[in-house]
């Protein structure tokens, strides 16, 4: 039996492939490419041994996805296919939420005909808006999404608890990510966002190598003890092997459940700066700008849940995270 992953080359489902099979696990991976590499199963193959079974595939392309569940033996699903870039879900809200639901919903119609109960979700703390107090429990009030792509997490969570309603057989695991940061330790796969980006961490490994003059730190004004925003940054391994915890959870189960999957410690901006810098003995030159529309002063996960049901903590460090950043930050640049 295999698992497919949706979106399976990208800069998570990478790291999710190479854990699942580094655990023995057979993964079948999914992908249009559009905001990855199409050498990333070779790259995979050269971390684990192992070259994942990969299809070009859109999600929304209902009879790409029958295909793959006609040639493979598929146990369950992890689906993290979709557009991701805040900004430009702003300016495109139609595509984001064609891209986001639409997939979904093909995705779960195709795993029905082919009797494929068990799907766990990438969503996002981005769900639970920005009026709630950190930490965050999963019983905390969801909506009041600042932007298309969250209300598509928001609404890609809303469909799979109803069809898990309707579908006594349906497993779900809803996934709600905090700031997944670093790369695999091995520097072959990471994050390798199209066009600028707008996450901090690539920010500053950017402004590290000079691809960039200088980091903008968007707020030191805020209710924080050094002014600048706090967030739940989690080693993207960290988040990888949580996904592998949530699949066991889910296949022996019915119904849905809702995961934090975070380290449940707030990080502010200057303070992930600073390690960043003395971890790898670079500068990452910064300055301060206005607060960024969106943002809130801190968020960070109650990460217990986790922890009591799926035996699961995320143990990397901050320096971790940016020692792995800057790692693959430049292979990429091929320094
Ligand atoms: N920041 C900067 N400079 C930058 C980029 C970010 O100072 O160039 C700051 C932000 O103001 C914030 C922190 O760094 O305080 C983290 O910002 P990110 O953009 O990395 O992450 P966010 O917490 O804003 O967003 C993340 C995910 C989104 C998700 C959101 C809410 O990237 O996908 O969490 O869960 F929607």
């Amino acid at each position: 039996m295999s698992v497919l992953l949706t979106g399976g080359t990208g800069y998570i489902g990478s790291h999710v492939a190479a854990a699942l099979i580094a655990a023995g696990g057979e993964a079948v991976l999914a992908d249009n490419f559009s905001n990855s590499g199409r050498d990333v199963p070779e790259r995979i193959a050269r971390i684990t041994g192992r070259k994942p079974k990969t299809y070009d595939a859109d999600i929304c392309d209902a009879s790409a996805l029958e295909r793959i569940f006609a040639e493979n033996d598929l146990s369950a699903v992890i689906h993290l296919a979709g557009f991701k870039a805040v900004a430009e879900s702003v300016a495109k809200p139609l595509a984001y939420y064609r891209n986001n639901l639409d997939g979904l919903l093909t995705l779960l119609e195709t795993m029905r005909r082919y009797d494929c109960h068990c799907i766990a979700f990438s969503s996002s703390a981005t769900v639970y808006g920005t009026s709630n107090p950190s930490p965050i429990t999963e019983e905390a009030p969801t909506g009041g999404c600042t932007n298309p792509y969250g209300w598509s997490k928001y609404m890609a969570e809303r469909i799979l608890m109803d069809a898990a309603k309707a579908d006594p057989d349906l497993s779900v695991i809803l996934l709600r990510y905090f700031n997944p940061v670093g790369a695999h330790p091995s520097g072959l796969i990471g994050e390798r966002p199209s066009g600028t980006p707008n996450n901090l961490m690539p920010c500053v490994t950017e402004a590290a190598l000079g691809k960039r003059e200088r980091l903008s730190i968007y707020g030191a004004d805020y209710p924080t003890p050094d002014g600048t925003g706090i967030r739940d940054y989690i080693h993207v391994m960290d988040l990888a092997e949580g996904h592998l915890a949530a699949l066991d959870y889910g296949a022996k189960r019915r119904g849905v459940e809702i995961f934090n999957l975070g380290r449940g410690e707030g990080v502010s901006v200057l303070q992930l700066v600073e390690t960043f810098q003395r971890v790898n003995g670079v500068k990452a030159p910064y300055v301060i700008e206005p607060r960024r529309a969106g943002d809130v002063a801190v968020c960070y996960a109650d990460a217990g849940k986790a922890e009591r049901t799926l035996h699961w903590t995320a143990k990397r460090t901050l320096e971790e995270m940016c020692r792995d950043a800057w790692n693959w930050e430049r292979q990429c640049a091929g320094g």
